[in-house]
């Protein structure tokens, strides 16, 4: 029994390689946070993973960044990577951030696991537009 769970370990670190890993196992963003001026939702609905980002946004800066995630290491990894990405950023430099650069700060991921990446910067992408453009939403609804 051990020895699968070992076997298991070692399969998984190869899969998705240390950058992933150390990102899953030791997430620095992770969480709700009640002060966010924003948040937004992103979730895939062939893999049932979800994601909520928090921003907090101090004139045009990216002052505080987190989310909640529910779904595999990968999307917690590309979570917290795209985070990292814009965290103090200006949000002229976070509305840049996407998909691919989350993976490329990642250094790569599984090609199978590549999707996980949309979701974050879909969250991210409709956090900056919600708050950029909230009153028109109000005026539509
Ligand atoms: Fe779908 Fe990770 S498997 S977001």
């Amino acid at each position: 029994m051990r020895r699968r769970e070992r076997s298991f370990s070692f399969e998984v670190a190869h899969r998705y390689g240390e950058s992933v890993l150390r990102r899953f196992y030791q997430p620095r963003y992770a969480g709700r946070m009640d002060s966010a001026t924003v948040s937004a939702s992103a979730g895939n609905p062939a893999c049932g993973d979800t994601v909520t980002l928090f921003l907090r946004i101090d004139g045009v800066t990216v002052a505080a960044v987190s989310y909640l995630a529910c779904g595999c290491p990968a999307l917690v990894a590309c979570c917290e990577a795209l985070c990292e990405l814009v965290d103090g950023k200006d949000l002229d430099s976070a509305w840049e951030v996407t998909d691919e650069a989350v993976v490329a700060h990642l250094g790569g991921l599984p090609p199978q696991k590549v999707h996980c990446s949309a979701l974050a910067a879909v969250a991210l992408h409709r956090a900056i537009w919600r708050y950029l453009f909230s009153d028109l939403e109000e005026e539509h609804k």
